[in-house]
C-alpha cells in the first residue's frame, strides 16, 4: 500500500497515470495494480494499522544551512504513530541525517516499533533497474530480528546484504553520493588540466578507470552533477560533520569544483564568441541556443540542475538565450520558477540554432548526437559550438565549418 497526503497524486496514481518519467515504471505499476498487490491510498493511519512493516520514503529536503530538514519524517512518523501494530518495523528509506533513526524513536515514542535504517541507491531514470539489480542492500538497525526481517524483503533479488547498526547504514548513504561527487569533480579537474597541458580526457579517463582500483564509472567530465542528491547530500556530508566537530575539508573541496566547473562552462561560451566574463553585460548582444535543461538525461527533473545554472550565469552576464529540452517543452512556468524568467523555449533542437552565436549543449540527451551539423550551421548567426557533456563527434562539427569546445577534449 503506498501512501501519499497528496490527494491529486494518488488520484493519478489510481487512474494508472506515472507522475514521473522512469523507464519501466509503467508496466511495473500497471502488473501490481492488476494483481492486486499494490494500491494508494492517502490515508496514513489506515495504511499503518494494516502493515507489518512501515517504509517512510518522505522527502528530506534542505535547510538554509546545508543541515537536512526533518521535518516531513518527523510528520510522518508522528501521524502514524498511534496506528501501529504491535510489533510492526519502521523502516526510513529517507536519506537523513545520522542518528535520525533516533529521531524516529523519538517521536514514535513505541517501545514494541523496531526502526531501522534501510538506504536507497537508486538513480533517477533507471530506479526500476537500480532496485531489481542492486550491487548490496544495506539495513542499519540496532535489534537484529527486525533486521533481518527487513533483510528477508530482499531475498528475491539475490544481492550483498549488509546489515550494521543503523548510524553506519545512515553514514554509507551520505558517503556514496559523496565519494561518487568526489569521482565527478576530479574527472572534472582534471579535464581542466588536459585542457592546459594539451591531453585528452577521454583517453586519461580510459587510462585510469580501467584501472579496477579506480573503475571507470562516474568519471564522466560534464558541468558539474546536480539533481536532488548529489548537491544536497554532499553540503549535509559537510554540515553532518561539522555538527559533530569534524571539518570534512575533502568535501568542501569536491563541492567548490563543482562550483567552479559551472563558471567555467560559462567561460568557454564567452570565449568561444570572443568575449571575457568582466564588467557589466559582457555578453550583451550574444545570441545562444541552449540544448537540455534537465540535470541529466532520461529526466524530467530540473532540480539543482547544472543547466539552470549555468543558463542564470549566462543570463546575468546579459546573454539572449534561446533553450530546447525534450522533457520540459511547454513548461515555462516550471523553468521560470527556477528565476530564469527571461528564457525562451524553442519546439526542437535544431529551433535553439536559428540566429545563435553559439550552441550550447548542456544535457547529454542522445537527440542531440544525431543533429545534421550541416543543419545547424546553416541555421546559426555565428558558428560556435560549445559542448559541455562531450557529446558530439568534434570532426562532424568541424566538417560543417564550426568551431568546437567540449570539456578536456583535444
Ligand atoms: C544519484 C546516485 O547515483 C544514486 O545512487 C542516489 O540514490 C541518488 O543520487 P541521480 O541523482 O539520479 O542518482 O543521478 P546520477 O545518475 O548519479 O547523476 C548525478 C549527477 O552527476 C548528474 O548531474 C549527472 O549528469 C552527473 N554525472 C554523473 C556526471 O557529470 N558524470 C558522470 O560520470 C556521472
Amino acid at each position: 500500500t503506498c501512501v501519499d497526503i497528496d490527494a491529486e497524486k494518488i488520484e493519478r496514481l489510481q487512474s494508472g497515470e506515472i507522475p514521473i518519467v522512469e523507464a519501466g515504471l509503467d508496466d511495473v505499476v500497471a502488473d501490481a495494480v492488476a494483481a492486486g498487490r499494490l494500491r494508494f491510498v492517502t490515508d496514513p493511519r489506515q495504511a499503518a494499522a494494516q502493515a507489518e512493516i512501515v517504509f517512510l520514503c518522505v522527502p528530506t529536503p534542505q535547510d538554509e544551512d546545508g543541515s537536512a530538514d526533518l521535518s516531513y519524517i518527523e510528520a510522518a512518523a508522528g501521524e502514524i504513530a498511534s496506528s501501529l501494530q504491535v510489533g510492526a518495523i519502521v523502516v526510513n528509506k529517507s536519506t537523513v541525517p545520522v542518528g535520525s533513526v533516533r529521531v524516529v524513536e523519538q517521536v514514535l515514542q513505541r517501545p514494541d516499533v523496531e526502526v531501522v535504517s534501510n538506504p536507497e541507491f537508486l538513480r533517477e531514470g533507471t530506479a526500476v533497474f537500480d532496485f531489481l539489480h542492486p550491487d548490496r542492500v544495506v539495513i542499519g538497525g540496532d535489534d537484529l530480528d527486525a533486521a533481518n526481517t527487513v533483510a528477508g524483503l530482499y531475498t528475491p533479488l539475490d544481492t550483498e546484504m549488509l546489515v550494521t547498526d543503523a548510524a553506519s547504514a545512515e553514514t554509507i548513504k551520505y558517503a556514496a553520493n559523496g565519494f561518487l561527487a568526489m569521482k565527478i569533480s576530479f574527472v572534472n579537474a582534471v579535464a581542466a588540466m588536459c585542457e592546459a597541458v594539451g591531453a585528452d580526457v577521454a583517453d586519461v579517463v580510459e587510462g585510469i578507470g580501467s584501472d579496477h582500483r579506480i573503475g571507470r564509472a562516474f568519471l564522466n567530465p560534464g558541468p558539474g552533477w546536480g539533481g536532488s542528491c548529489f548537491p544536497k547530500d554532499s553540503r549535509a556530508l559537510v554540515s553532518i560533520a561539522a555538527d559533530h566537530g569534524y571539518d570534512f575539508s575533502m568535501m568542501r573541496g569536491v563541492i567548490e569544483v563543482n562550483d567552479e566547473q559551472r563558471i567555467r562552462m560559462v567561460g568557454k561560451v564567452a570565449q568561444a564568441v570572443g568575449r571575457e566574463i568582466v564588467g557589466e553585460q559582457p555578453l550583451a548582444g550574444v545570441s545562444i541556443g541552449a540544448l537540455g535543461l534537465t540535470f541529466k538525461a532520461g529526466t524530467d527533473d530540473l532540480r539543482e540542475s547544472p543547466s539552470l545554472a549555468i543558463l542564470e550565469q549566462l543570463a546575468d552576464a546579459g546573454a539572449a538565450i534561446t533553450a530546447y529540452d525534450p522533457t520540459a517543452v511547454g513548461e515555462l512556468d516550471r523553468i521560470q520558477q527556477h528565476r530564469l524568467a527571461r528564457l525562451q523555449l524553442a519546439e526542437s533542437a535544431l529551433d535553439v540554432a536559428h540566429g545563435a552565436d553559439v550552441v550550447l549543449i548542456l544535457t547529454e540527451w542522445h537527440e542531440f548526437k544525431d543533429l545534421d551539423m550541416a543543419d545547424v550551421a546553416s541555421a546559426m548567426r555565428g558558428k560556435a559550438i560549445v559542448d559541455t557533456r562531450n557529446l558530439l563527434d568534434p570532426l562532424a562539427v568541424k566538417s560543417a565549418g564550426l568551431t568546437y569546445d567540449g570539456v578536456g577534449r583535444r
